[in-house]
């Protein structure tokens, strides 16, 4: 069970600090890049990723609400990304970015809306390293999480464990102490955090407090 926050909102003008408050807790830092286009938002892009990775050593993982990915997975691998995630429905080739990805040496990641149903992506799962399933509509933190996501987080784990694939299922938007039990219980094994993370006066105790309430 992996913890990744959300810097999107945190505060922008102390990066670095604001990594501090959550590195002895989190397991990876989760990087929201919008581009106004795909989602109405617009965040930041690779320098961001950049001043991130200059600032920690924890794994980085991006995730790409931009269309047409493909023209800018090499510029996120370059600033440092570990993991990139980038949505389904935002371009015609998803096993070629996931290809190109791990020639680049990194993981892939597929994300997809809460329209996109697992039956669209089954048969394209096999070359991603993890499935993000937006638990609100991308482009803002701070929503509400969907609980109608969850039987699409359990036929993701039926799906993965029957096939042996080796894809970590990843929970993303309105996760905090009172949702990450049950999407931990249909079977997502890494969970983004956000504005619970960010909104609290000590970061690293509510990250504590979330992996405490999956194992209760
Ligand atoms: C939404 C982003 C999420 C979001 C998480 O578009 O992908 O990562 O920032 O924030 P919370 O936890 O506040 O929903
Ligand atoms: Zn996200």
């Amino acid at each position: 069970m992996l913890i990744t926050p959300s810097i999107l909102n945190a505060d922008f003008a102390n990066i670095s600090a604001e990594i501090e408050r959550v590195a002895a807790a989190a397991d990876w830092l989760h990087l929201d890049v919008m581009d106004g286009h795909f989602v109405p938002n617009l965040s930041f892009g690779p320098a961001m990723v950049e001043a991130v990775k200059r600032n920690t050593d924890l794994p980085v993982d991006v995730h790409l609400m931009i269309s047409q990915p493909e023209r800018w997975i090499d510029k996120y691998v370059a600033a440092g990304a570990n993991n990139v995630s980038f949505h389904f429905e935002a371009t015609n080739d998803p096993v070629a970015i996931a290809t190109e990805l791990k020639k680049l040496g990194v993981s892939a990641g597929l994300a997809i809306k809460p329209d996109t149903s697992l039956k669209e992506v089954t048969g394209i799962l096999k070359y991603f390293d993890l499935l993000l399933i937006m638990t609100v509509e991308p482009g803002f933190g701070g929503q509400k999480f969907m609980t109608k996501m969850l039987p699409k987080i359990a036929q993701a784990r039926e799906f993965i464990d029957r096939n042996e694939l080796n894809v970590q299922i990843q929970a993303d938007g309105g996760i905090n102490l009172s949702t990450i039990k049950s999407a931990a219980m249909a079977g997502a094994e890494v969970f983004v955090a956000g504005s619970v993370v960010y909104s609290s006066d000590n970061p690293a105790s509510i990250i504590s407090e979330l992996k405490q309430s999956i194992k209760s």
